[in-house]
């Protein structure tokens, strides 16, 4: 059970940003594809009306494809040409209207980018290879000559520049869940020489393409830059992505964010705050790099919202914000009601089963709860 006071005193601590920006509460909506942008990518009526209704400190989007190239899934949101920065601009207001800062997440998604929406006939990423689809069919990948990894680089700063021509506070850079940037840092999609600057065969090397998305970001606006990761995968300890954390450290992100290559488990299954063991590892790494830290995840109930936020008694343990995705799906005002219920001493967990019918129904139409449709 978590008092009024310690509720309000902990979450809504605010959180002031490298820029002086102040988010009202440590509390982020994650970035989540709600497949609600047009068929061309640009954000309409449906996209505007959904992220008016979540309440977070910063509100992160969805994923935005930094490059036609690099899309991944349907109705994702562009922010790849002039044209976007309409529809991004009254994204950003719907977010700012109900309160938020607005953090447009960034990505390209690399070999798991789909010729079935980027009409290629190939993707590419860091090394050649195949990429077994659901149905039995594979992606052939192609890897990308440093020029092409040069491009897409650029391409990270130019939707940067739209973003902030959009009104938009923060950038997320997305470094995780197998995507483009987390590709090259990773030695199984990461077969580069060891003559090539992004070759996986050096610390060095696999760091650079997301080092260098944070360096040009940086040099192309001023606001800042936080980066999501994966906490470990198959082939990488959570103590290499110590080492790549104060990199992005150096290169100018103010915060990084712990999550992992299976991102949506049932925390039921696996216990709450999933990512946190990995977390505690690599912060311990780089604990002295000036970073703000911050965990996705699993998160579900209130008390464990205070315990991280607090290190539950100790400050060096503590998370300096935590995000949500599928609580915020199905409940987007849930921070109000827990504001609310910690009034009277009584507040419920999320929700959210997470069953991942929402991400399923994305497929379909668009993301939405169907647990408990019609309530
Ligand atoms: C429908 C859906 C869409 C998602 N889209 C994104 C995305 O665009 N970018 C991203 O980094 N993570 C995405 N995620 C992962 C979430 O941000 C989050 O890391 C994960 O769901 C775990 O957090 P949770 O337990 O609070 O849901 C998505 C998850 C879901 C369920």
């Amino acid at each position: 059970m978590v008092d009024q006071e310690t509720w309000e005193r902990v979450v809504f601590q605010k959180l002031e940003l490298p820029n002086g920006m102040i988010a009202s509460s440590r509390i982020m909506r994650a970035a989540t594809w709600m497949s609600q942008a047009e068929e061309n990518g640009i954000c309409g009526e449906a996209i505007i009306e959904t992220y008016g209704k979540i309440r977070a400190g910063v509100v992160v989007t969805g994923f935005q494809y930094v490059m036609y190239e690099g899309q991944t899934i349907k109705r994702m949101i562009s922010n790849s040409k002039a044209s976007d920065v309409e529809g991004l601009k009254r994204l950003a207001g719907a977010i700012h209207a109900s309160g938020g800062l607005a953090a447009a997440q960034l990505v390209h998604c690399g070999s798991r980018s789909l010729p079935k929406y980027t009409g290629n006939d190939i993707a590419f990423g860091p090394s050649d290879m195949e990429v077994p689809q659901p149905r039995g069919d594979v992606v052939r990948v192609k890897a990308m000559t440093v020029d092409h990894v040069e491009r897409v680089t650029q391409a990270y700063a130019d939707a940067a520049k739209r973003a902030v021509k959009a009104g938009f506070d923060v950038i997320e850079l997305h470094g995780a869940h197998n995507y483009g940037l987390w590709q090259f840092f990773d030695p199984s999609f990461n077969r580069r020489p060891v003559d090539d600057p992004y070759t996986g065969a050096t610390i060095e090397g696999r760091c650079k393409a997301m080092v260098d998305a944070v360096r040009a970001v940086k040099n192309a606006v001023d606001i800042p830059i936080q980066v999501k990761v994966d906490s470990s995968s198959k082939m990488v300890g959570p103590e290499e992505v110590g080492e790549l954390t104060k990199r992005l450290a150096e290169a100018g992100a103010y915060c990084v964010i712990f999550s992992g290559p299976n991102p949506s488990q049932n925390p039921k299954d696996v216990g709450e705050a999933y990512f946190l063991d990995d977390a505690t590892i690599i912060r311990s790494i780089a604990h002295d790099s000036g970073l703000l830290f911050g965990l996705v995840g699993g998160i579900r109930s209130p008390e464990t919202v205070v315990e991280l936020l607090t290190g539950n008694g100790n400050p060096k343990a503590a998370f300096d914000v935590i995000q949500l995705s599928r609580p915020l799906i199905s409940e987007p005002a849930l921070l109000q009601r827990w504001t609310e219920e910690a009034k009277i001493s009584k507040q419920e967990p999320a929700r959210c089963i997470s069953c991942n019918r929402c991400l399923v129904a994305g497929l379909r139409g668009k993301v939405e709860c169907v647990q408990f449709e019609g309530e």
